[in-house]
């Protein structure tokens, strides 16, 4: 490739040193149109069938999405035919409008016509293509040709629109100069008027220019200094709505639609997921999503993006890659030890704050608002951090190990992971935990017990433990008093063998298991040497729970776990 380049030739940006786009900000949603059933099919190397394309645009619809281009009529029987089942067979809400596509060709544009009677809302998009190269080798002509070309089918759709709007459908129009990234700007304005002047739009009925990256050909920086140019320069912007077209050759259709609305277009036509043609068409569900994760409404509703995921892989059977914003199989994950503390801790300060904001590092959006679980946030490997682990047993299993705990068990886990060689899966997080903690009950095993509690009349609270122990084979009787269950069983034991510890530490929460609720005690105690012991017991029981978790402390210092 060493000389290769030299044949590309570079774009050349418009000169506009007083631009303003970069100061302002998005602050509203645009008119979203998607272009899915068209530019997204045509894409396709299986096209939607009918009953594909009436299920994609069912979930257009449900998602919010207004304006939907649903085909080009006149292309195939099959276009045809889906836009006719879609108008006789009702499916088309009144709040929705649909817009054909047709090239500005006189026979085309008649089949059109024919193609939306009995249609409530449209809007009818025609198209021929201006750019430099397109005039050069397609169409061997100039600026005149190509605007001659767009006036005339212009006359023709004004013309043939009378009895169409006569007989009660709102129909408005949309004009593409397509390829007009690579148009000269002065051309594109002078084009677009002549097309606005024929079709007499005015503020109250506008037009909608369309002004499509047909190609991808320059940094986002050099498209929003055309719109703006383009803008200010359109002699009858009042009577027109400017809509943005990009494609993602370049990979910057998301940044050139963003650039392009600071620089003053209103509407934005795209496809989910980014389906069309090459590279695909700019995705709408990123845009409306980096609107929404900058606070402000996207005015689309993605809050179950796994169902809108499977419709399209089924409809398009095309695949969404792992690292898809927003939706991909990875992009909830953090495989990073770092990360994964970091993202515990930015969750249990939401917690503890209780902060109205999202503040989760690594986090851009809550998981939750597009229908996602936490469940695939956190994997562990080798790589995942002392947290990591413990955040998988809270936010898989409920279980909230106290923080002293968390480099034993993130050991514990790392050792499975270096062991097996690969990532674990929460429920094997979960089996390490329970073997280690909740399944150690030899040697000492609690057969039976009683507690009997009173409280005196200066309102202490007295509790006696009397419960019957086995150590292997060796059944025997142990009781003991104190101010609470826990005190009670320690001073129980104390005169056995278990004895060499001392009781330092323990939590206890609540943690439900389908419609049940269980107690989860995390005990720490201390052996002779100052070496802390954790042990975990869990039961219905919320007494029982800290005694268990007792002896499984003591059952993994005697069997040498710790
Ligand atoms: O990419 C494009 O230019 C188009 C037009 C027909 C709008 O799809
Ligand atoms: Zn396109």
């Amino acid at each position: 490739m060493k000389q290769a380049y030299q044949k590309y030739i570079p774009f050349e940006p418009i000169a506009l040193p007083d631009r303003t786009w970069p100061e302002k900000r998005l602050t509203a949603a645009p008119i979203w149109c998607s272009v899915d059933l068209r530019d997204g099919n045509q894409a396709l190397i299986d096209p939607m069938n009918v009953e594909e394309k009436l299920k994609l645009f069912h979930t257009l619809v449900d998602i919010g999405v207004k304006e939907i281009e649903v085909g080009f009529p006149s292309a195939s029987e099959t276009e045809y035919e889906f836009i006719r089942t879609l108008i006789d067979g009702g499916h088309i809400p009144d709040d929705v409008t649909i817009q054909v596509l047709v090239q500005a060709r006189e026979h085309l544009i008649k089949k059109t016509f024919e193609a939306i009677q009995g249609a409530k809302h449209v809007i009818f998009h025609f198209y021929n293509s201006t750019s430099t190269l397109q005039r050069k080798v397609v169409f061997h002509t100039d600026v005149a040709g190509v605007k001659q070309i767009a006036v005339d089918a212009a006359k023709l759709i004004r013309e043939l629109s009378e009895p169409v709007v006569a007989s009660g459908v709102d129909l408005r129009y949309q004009y593409s100069p397509e390829s007009f990234m690579g148009t000269e700007m002065d051309a594109a304005v002078e084009i677009c008027q002549a097309v606005i002047e024929t079709l007499g739009a005015t503020p109250e009925h506008k037009i909608i220019l369309n002004l499509p990256t047909t190609v991808e050909n320059c940094m986002p920086n050099y498209f929003a200094d055309e719109i703006e140019y383009f803008i200010r320069k359109l002699p009858s912007r009042a009577c027109a709505i400017i809509s943005l077209h990009p494609h993602n050759d370049r990979g910057e259709g998301v940044a050139t639609a963003e650039l392009g609305q600071l620089a003053g277009a209103e509407r934005v036509e795209a496809t989910l997921f980014g389906n069309g043609e090459r590279t695909g068409n700019v995705d709408m569900v990123t845009l409306a999503l980096n609107l929404y994760t900058q606070g402000v409404d996207p005015r689309l509703d993605f809050s179950d993006i796994n169902r809108i995921r499977d419709v399209y892989e089924q409809v398009t059977k095309m695949k969404i890659g792992e690292r898809q914003p927003y939706v991909g199989e990875l992009v909830f994950t953090a495989f990073s030890g770092s990360h994964q503390d970091a993202i515990n801790k930015g969750t249990h300060y939401m917690q503890e704050s209780g902060t109205e904001y999202w503040e989760v590092p690594y986090l851009p959006i809550d998981p939750a608002d597009v229908g996602r679980q936490y469940e695939p946030i956190i994997r562990i490997n080798s790589q995942s951090g002392k947290g990591g682990a413990a955040f998988v047993m809270q936010h898989h299993f409920g279980f909230d190990l106290p923080k002293v705990m968390h480099p034993e068990f993130g050991h514990i886990v790392q050792v499975e992971t270096d062991r097996v060689g690969k990532e674990l899966k929460p429920e094997r997080v979960f089996e390490l935990f329970k073997a280690e903690y909740m399944d150690v009950t030899v040697p000492y095993e609690l057969v039976r017990h009683s507690f009997a509690e009173f409280t005196d009349e200066s309102g202490h609270s007295h509790v006696t433990f009397a419960g019957t122990l086995r150590h292997q084979d060796t059944v025997f009787q142990v009781q003991g008093s104190g101010n609470g269950p826990i005190d009670a069983f320690f001073n129980a034991i104390h005169g056995q063998k278990m004895d060499r510890f001392t009781f330092v530490d323990y939590k206890e929460h609540a943690v439900s298991d389908g419609s049940d609720s269980m107690a989860v005690a995390y005990i720490q105690l201390r052996d002779k040497a100052g070496k802390d012991v954790f042990g975990v017991g869990v039961s219905h029981n919320i007494n029982l729970a800290p005694l268990k978790g007792i002896l499984s402390a003591i059952n993994r210092a005697v069997t040498g776990r710790v």
